[in-house]
C-alpha cells in the first residue's frame, strides 16, 4: 500500500514528484519495515569484508564451495568511495537499507539516525552532533566536505581536490549475488524502493546545497588558516611545507558526516552535548563497529578453528579476516606476524615473559625512554628483577623530545632490547621511531615499539619501521576493548616459545610431549576474544576508508588550532611542546588542582583525563604529579576546542571557588 502510494505520488504534480509526500510515505514505509532489516543490510556490507575462503592460516574448513559466496577483502571495490546520495537525492544507500527516516531534501540529515536517543535527549541545537558553531561561524570544524554534491563558490581550488566524499563508512555496495540465506538477500521491498527512488531522482534536479553553516566560502573564515587569527602556528612549530599546506589546505573529509557515524557523540552530559576529549584513554566506536559485533553474535557466533559446521566456518573466517585487515593496516609481511592479544599491555608482557625470559641474561641491558607508559616500564622491571638485568632510560629535553645523542651513548654491546613509544600518551611527543630502531639494530639490539597512541593518528608501516615487535590496543583505534595486537617478525615469533599452553596453540599433544603451532597460533592458547577481533577488523576498515593520511592531516590542524588557543589562556602551562606531536594537549592551570579542572570541564560536558596518565616518570621529569589531558581524534572539532578554551578562561577569570 505504501509502495503504491509512493508510486502514485511520482505521477502527480504535472509529472514531477511531490517530494514532501514521498518523504512522508517513505518514512512511514521505513517504520513499517521488519525489525531485522538493519541487520540484514549490515550483514550484506560486512560479508563483503570477510576473508576469502581458504585464507585462514589455521586451515579454515570454509571453502569456495561453501554456502556463502564472499568477495575478497582485497577486491578492488573494497575501499571504493561511497556511492553517495542516491542519484543526487540526498538519500544514502545506507539510509534506504537501514530503514532510517530520510529527508529527501537534505543531504546532511539523510545520513543521520533521527531515532537515536530521541527519547532521552533534548533536541540538538544544530546539526553536526549537537555542537554549536565555532566562533568563526563554522558549524563544527574548520573543514567542509569535499564533494561534487556541494559547491563552495569562491573556494579556490576545491574542484582540484580528490573527490573523496563521502567517506563515512557504509561504503560497500550491496552485493547482488548472496542468495543462499534469507538475511543475506536484498529484500524485495528494498529493491522496489530503490527503483522508485531512482525514478524520483532522475526527475529532481541535483541539489546545489552548501554545506550547512559554511560561511560564504571566505577562505579567511578558516580562522585556523589565518596567521592573524591563529596564534598557534608559532606554538606547534611548522616548517615551510606545513605553512604552504596551511594556505592551501583542503579539507580531507566531512566532519559532520563522520560524527554521525558515532552514536555516542549525540550523547548529553550534564545537559550539554558530550565533548569527548579523552581519546588517549579510549576512543569512541562508530556504528559500523557496533553493528559488526551485533552481527557476529546474531549470525556467526561459534568457537573457531575447530568444528566442521557452518557457524564455525563463519566465525573462523571472520576472525582470520580481521587478522588480514590488521596485517594490511600495519603493512606486515604476513598474517602469521599478527597475534591477537588483550591489548598493548598484554602484548608487551608476552614479549617480556617469553623472549625476554628465554633470551636475556644477567648483566644484559634494556633501554626504555623517559616517555614510557607504565605498561612499557613495569614488565621490563619485573624481568630485570628476576634475571639481573639493567634498565637504562633515554632522557628527553624540556619540550619532551627524545635526546638522540644521549640515546646513542646508552647503546652498547650489553644492550639487548630497546622498548619505546611511538607517541607519548602523556605529552603527545612523536618519537623518531625509525631512527631509534635503526640505531638499536646497529648495536645488535632488538626493538619493541609501543604503538598504542600512534595507530589511530598516523599511518604505521612496520616494514618501514623495521621494529622486531609492534604492539597496539584495539580500543584506542575505534575498536572494542579487550582486543589488541602483537606484531612480531615471523622468524622471531617462531623461535620464541609460547607463554601460555592450552587448546588452539598445539599441533599434537601426548602425555609426554606437545608440539606447538607456529605463530600466530602458538601465542593464542584457549578461546580468544573472537568477536572483538572481528570488531577491530571493522574499526580498521573504518579508518582505512577515511584514510590514515587524511586523519593525520585533519588532526594536525586541530592540534595546531587548539595549541594556539590554550597557550593564550592566562595561567595555563602546556606540558609537552615538541614540534612533532599527535593528539595530546597536557597542561596545568595555575590555581587549580588538575582534578578540579577535570571536574569543572565535566560540568560543560567535556571529558578529559586528569591524573598521571599511567606515565608518572615523564610527568615527574617536568615536576608534576598530574596534568589535565585533552586528547583529540578525527571526530573532534574546532568548535569543541572553543568550548574547552572558553571554559578554562572562565575558570581562570572567576578564580577558584570550588
Ligand atoms: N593508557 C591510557 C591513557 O593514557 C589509559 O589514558
Amino acid at each position: 500500500m505504501l509502495i503504491w502510494g509512493i508510486i502514485m505520488s511520482t505521477n502527480t504534480n504535472g509529472g514531477l514528484p511531490d517530494i514532501a509526500e514521498i518523504e512522508k510515505l517513505a518514512n512511514q514505509f521505513f517504520r513499517a519495515l521488519p525489525g531485522n532489516s538493519l541487520n540484514d543490510a549490515s550483514a550484506q556490507r560486512d560479508l563483503q569484508n570477510l576473508a576469502p575462503a581458504g585464507d585462514s592460516s589455521q586451515g579454515s574448513i570454509y571453502t569456495d564451495n561453501d554456502l556463502l559466496k564472499i568477495s575478497s577483502p582485497e577486491s578492488p571495490d573494497k575501499y571504493a568511495p561511497l556511492s553517495g546520495p542516491v542519484a543526487g537525492s540526498g538519500i544514502s544507500p545506507s539510509a534506504i537499507n537501514q530503514g532510517n527516516a530520510v529527508n529527501l531534501q537534505d543531504p546532511q540529515t539523510s545520513f543521520a539516525d533521527p531515532g537515536l536517543n530521541a527519547s532521552k535527549q533534548p533536541a540538538a541545537p544544530v546539526s553536526g552532533g549537537g555542537i554549536p558553531p565555532s566562533k568563526a561561524g563554522l558549524p563544527v570544524q574548520p573543514t567542509a566536505g569535499i564533494s561534487d554534491y556541494f559547491e563552495y563558490p569562491g573556494f579556490p581550488g576545491y574542484r582540484d581536490a580528490p573527490q573523496t566524499f563521502p567517506v563515512t563508512g557504509y561504503a560497500a555496495p550491496v552485493p547482488q549475488n548472496l542468495s543462499q540465506l534469507p538475511y543475506q538477500q536484498e529484500q524485495p521491498f528494498e529493491t522496489e524502493l530503490r527503483e522508485i527512488l531512482n525514478k524520483v531522482n532522475s526527475s529532481v534536479p541535483s541539489p546545489q546545497i552548501p554545506f550547512s553553516g559554511l560561511p560564504a566560502a571566505d577562505v579567511n573564515a578558516y580562522y585556523f588558516l589565518n596567521d592573524n587569527h591563529h596564534p598557534a602556528s608559532s606554538s606547534v612549530k611548522l616548517d615551510n611545507s606545513d605553512k604552504a599546506g596551511l594556505s592551501g589546505f583542503m579539507p580531507p573529509f566531512d566532519i559532520n558526516l563522520v560524527r554521525r557515524d558515532f552514536p555516542i557523540l549525540q550523547e548529553y552530559v550534564k545537559g550539554k552535548p558530550l565533548i569527548w576529549l579523552d581519546n588517549a584513554a579510549t576512543t569512541q566506536k562508530p556504528r559500523q563497529v557496533i553493528e559488526r559485533l551485533t552481527y557476529f553474535y546474531e549470525h556467526e557466533n561459534s568457537n573457531i578453528h575447530r568444528a566442521a559446521h557452518e557457524l564455525a566456518a563463519r566465525a573462523t573466517d571472520a576472525y582470520e579476516g580481521a587478522r588480514k585487515k590488521v596485517q594490511a593496516f600495519l603493512n606486515a609481511g604476513s598474517v602469521n606476524e599478527i597475534v591477537f592479544v588483550r591489548g598493548a599491555t598484554e602484548a608487551i608482557n608476552l614479549v617480556a615473559k617469553t623472549w625476554g625470559e628465554q633470551k636475556l641474561e644477567a648483566g644484559d641491558e634494556i633501554i626504555v625512554s623517559h616517555l614510557e607508559h607504565h605498561a612499557n616500564i613495569v614488565p621490563w622491571q619485573q624481568l630485570a628483577a628476576k634475571k639481573g638485568l639493567k634498565i637504562r632510560v633515554i632522557p628527553v629535553d624540556d619540550d619532551g623530545q627524545i635526546l638522540l645523542d644521549e640515546y646513542a651513548r646508552l647503546l652498547g654491546p650489553k644492550t639487548k632490547l630497546v622498548a619505546f613509544t611511538q607517541v607519548s600518551n602523556a605529552l603527545g611527543t612523536v618519537t623518531p621511531a625509525a631512527q631509534i630502531v635503526q640505531m638499536a639494530h646497529s648495536a645488535g639490539a632488538k626493538v619493541l615499539i609501543d604503538g598504542a597512541q600512534s595507530v589511530s593518528h598516523m599511518r604505521v608501516d612496520v616494514k618501514a619501521l623495521n621494529a622486531d615487535w609492534f604492539v597496539f590496543s584495539g580500543h584506542k583505534v575505534f575498536g572494542p576493548t579487550g582486543i589488541g595486537v602483537l606484531y612480531g617478525k615471523e622468524a622471531l615469533l617462531n623461535e620464541t616459545q609460547p607463554w601460555q599452553g592450552g587448546g588452539n596453540m598445539i599441533v599434537d599433544v601426548t602425555f609426554e610431549h606437545t608440539q606447538y603451532q607456529n605463530a600466530p597460533g602458538r601465542f593464542e592458547a584457549g578461546t580468544g576474544n573472537i568477536a572483538d577481533a572481528v570488531g577491530l577488523g571493522a574499526a580498521i576498515d573504518y579508518v582505512t576508508r577515511l584514510g590514515m593520511d587524511a586523519i593525520a592531516q585533519y588532526e594536525h590542524y586541530l592540534l595546531v588550532y587548539a595549541t594556539g588557543l590554550l597557550k593564550e589562556v592566562p595561567g595555563l602551562r602546556l606540558i609537552g611542546t615538541a614540534p612533532e606531536k599527535a593528539s595530546v594537549l597536557s597542561f596545568v592551570l595555575d590555581g587549580y588542582k588538575t582534578e578540579e579542572v577535570g571536574s569543572e570541564l565535566n560540568k560543560e560536558g567535556i571529558a578529559v583525563r586528569s591524573g598521571h596518565h599511567c606515565a608518572q616518570p615523564i610527568l615527574r621529569r617536568f615536576g608534576f604529579e598530574s596534568t589535565v589531558r585533552p586528547s583529540l581524534a578525527f571526530y573532534n572539532t574546532c568548535a569543541e576546542v572553543d568550548i574547552l578554551v572558553d571554559t578554562l578562561r572562565r575558570l581562570k577569570r572567576e578564580g577558584r571557588r570550588l
